[in-house]
């Protein structure tokens, strides 16, 4: 067994892995000029900063300074290390990986424990599911299934199981293929008695949902009570597989889909997916039983612009809505709203009408979050009422003026005053007292957005001293052209000023020596320290001109040198101060001469 991956092998693996496809994953990218760009998933940020060049094989971003290949792409996001990164992408472009190499995943502290968790879920997973389908035991929960309207084909798709009523079915079955039992407690199948005396299943008697993350792997189950047992749905506890607050149930297959159709939706409950995808609306996500959280929206927002929420219609569903709604527009998403009528939930409404009139009615009719609220003012009033009519105008006006741009608030003070035969500047008028009430503090969220644009920019132009530029146009130019190298190498040699440039120079000196290629790709695959990396991406995307000249480069060497003189002469001056101090004559004179000749030396 050994640990090196043959240098072959990272190269082929590199040079197949297309890495816009990679990245494209995780972050949906738009594709300006030779660069795509999307949104850094390593910082939060509503501004695309971060940007993918496929000519350099390289990610950047401008925001918080990450950057790399591919390999330190998916060590950053999915915490592998370097050989697992290698082993992950020679997997999915179909390139032969020696057996015998060992995969180091000691970056992942507990890796082993989760893997032998994911193990028995696995298992788990196609033992309910046999039972569900092939047995006599699972037969009421099957007819109870079908009796709901989920096809044969349906429950196979989702893979649903049935757990057996039986308190140690399952703490047998898993104690006999080797499974730790105080694992699997962790893992959240089994729970541990009381009195101490062993474990039991924690699910019994319920049809099984598996859980899977967002690799497709089986993270956790939700148990649903064949009759009226309390709780209706158990699912697993958090555990190190599974974690409610990042999880959203079918994102593993509608990723694709959501990309594919621009626009994601999103369910309070995973039966509602099921139904949606039977309905042929596959870019369907839920949340596992819990409000929308920030990170669900990051990770929406990464892959997507536009969500539609699809809650349950009554007055839970409505709060649960405005709640998601805001949310997911801090994150700036676009959000509409697909409106289910009479107090139905989204899979209630498939089984009565059918999931073409759902696709067409429901989903393809969602209405902007102001319509929303208005059809949601509208309820139980009767408009021909005047109190009622006034009720209504006064709550529709007080959203109107909490809406950020004036174009928007003309939009629905035209339909409002249409709507009523009432004149728009009366309207107006009104408005202008609820915006005061709103304060201006309220209408304010373009203008935060503008910030933290410039606050983005302005870092990236943060002035840098002369030498530091030189030296990082130096190191450009090195990459473009060898020759640069060379000459480098000559004249400066390791006296960089700054810590990080020294390392890379080293790092293409040693390159060059070795008589390497030096492409981008090749020059960052060998590279396994995130900060040079990360410098090495942020130095491969500055402009340059494709010719170094002979003042040009004289210029920046003379700059690099003499920033080394100017800080050696300052640190020499408060020496002879301090020795002048001391009275001590002799050093002070040593010193004066040696900053003399230091002066001359400067270019
Ligand atoms: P059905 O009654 O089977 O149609 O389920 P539903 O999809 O209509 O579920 P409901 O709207 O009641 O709940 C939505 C989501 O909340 C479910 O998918 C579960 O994830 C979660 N949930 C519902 N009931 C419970 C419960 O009793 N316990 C827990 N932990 N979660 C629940
Ligand atoms: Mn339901």
């Amino acid at each position: 067994m050994g640990n090196r991956i043959p240098d072959e092998i990272v190269d082929q693996v590199q040079k197949s892995a297309d890495i816009v496809e990679v990245i494209g994953d995780y972050v949906q990218l738009k594709k300006q000029g030779r660069n795509y760009f999307g949104l850094c998933p390593f910082h939060g940020e509503n501004t695309p900063s971060f940007s993918v060049s496929p000519d350099k094989q390289i990610f950047h971003c401008f925001g918080c300074g990450a950057g790399g290949n591919v390999f330190s792409f998916l060590r950053q996001m999915e915490g592998y290390s370097f050989t697992e990164s290698v082993s992950h992408l020679a997997d999915k472009y179909q390139i032969d990986f020696p057996d015998d190499i060992t995969i180091n995943t000691a970056s992942r502290p507990d890796s082993s424990g989760e893997q032998k968790m994911a193990e028995a879920h696995e298992l788990l997973k196609k033992f309910y599911h046999h039972l569900l389908m092939n047995t006599k035991e699972g037969q009421d929960a099957l007819d109870y299934l079908l009796s709901r309207g989920f096809t044969k084909e349906l429950i196979d798709e989702f893979e649903i199981g049935y757990a057996l009523d039986s308190w140690d079915f399952m703490t047998k079955f898993l104690a006999k293929r080797g499974f730790k039992e105080e694992l699997m407690e962790k893992a959240g199948l089994l729970i541990r008695r009381e009195d101490g005396s062993g474990y039991f299943d924690r699910f019994r008697n319920r049809i099984i949902f598996p859980i899977h993350d967002h690799h497709g792997a089986v993270a956790a189950f939700s148990g649903r009570a064949l009759g009226d047992q309390q709780p209706k749905y158990m699912n697993s506890p958090e555990t190190p597989l599974f974690h409610k607050s990042k999880l959203l149930y079918n994102f593993h297959k509608a990723r694709l889909q959501i990309r594919k159709q621009e626009r994601a939706v999103l369910f309070e409950g995973f039966a509602d997916v099921i139904s949606a995808v039977s309905s042929g609306v596959k870019e369907s996500i839920a949340t596992m039983g819990t409000s929308l959280t920030e990170e669900h929206a990051k990770i929406l927002r990464r892959n997507v612009e536009e969500i539609i929420l699809c809650y349950d219609s009554d007055s839970a569903g409505y709060e649960a809505t405005l709640k998601a709604v805001d949310l997911l527009m801090k994150k700036d998403c676009k959000v509409r709203v697909a409106i289910i009528p009479d107090g139905l939930d989204p899979d209630d409404y498939v089984k009565r009408y059918g999931g073409e009139k759902f696709k067409n009615d429901i989903i393809n009719a969602s209405v902007t979050v102001m319509a929303f609220k208005m059809q949601f003012f509208r309820k139980g009033k009767n408009l021909s009422d005047e109190g009622d009519r006034l009720a209504y105008i006064k709550s529709v006006l007080k959203e109107i003026s909490a809406l950020s741009g004036s174009l928007e608030q003309e939009v629905y003070l035209k339909q409002l005053a249409a709507e009523f035969s009432l004149s728009q500047e009366s309207l107006a008028e009104q408005l202008a007292v609820f915006s005061k009430q709103n304060g201006p503090g309220q209408n304010n969220r373009e203008t935060q957005t503008r910030r933290a644009h410039i606050t983005t920019k302005a870092r990236q132009k943060r002035l840098r001293p002369a030498h530091e530029n030189a030296e990082r146009l130096l190191l450009a130019h090195m990459l473009r052209d060898r020759g640069v190298i060379k000459k480098v190498l000559d004249r400066i040699g390791f006296e960089f000023n700054l810590d990080e440039h020294r390392a890379l120079a080293a790092y293409l000196y040693a390159l060059y020596e070795e008589g390497a290629e030096l492409t981008p790709q090749n020059a960052m695959s060998k590279l396994q320290d995130d900060t040079i990396s990360q410098l090495l991406s942020d130095i491969l995307m500055l402009q340059i001109n494709q010719e170094l000249s002979e003042a040009e480069l004289s210029d920046y060497v003379k700059k690099v040198l003499n920033h080394r003189k100017w800080s050696m002469i300052k640190e020499k001056e408060q020496e002879r101060a301090e020795a002048e101090r001391q009275k001590d004559f002799l050093t002070a004179a040593s010193l004066a001469q040696e900053i003399i000749t230091l002066n001359r030396s400067l270019k």
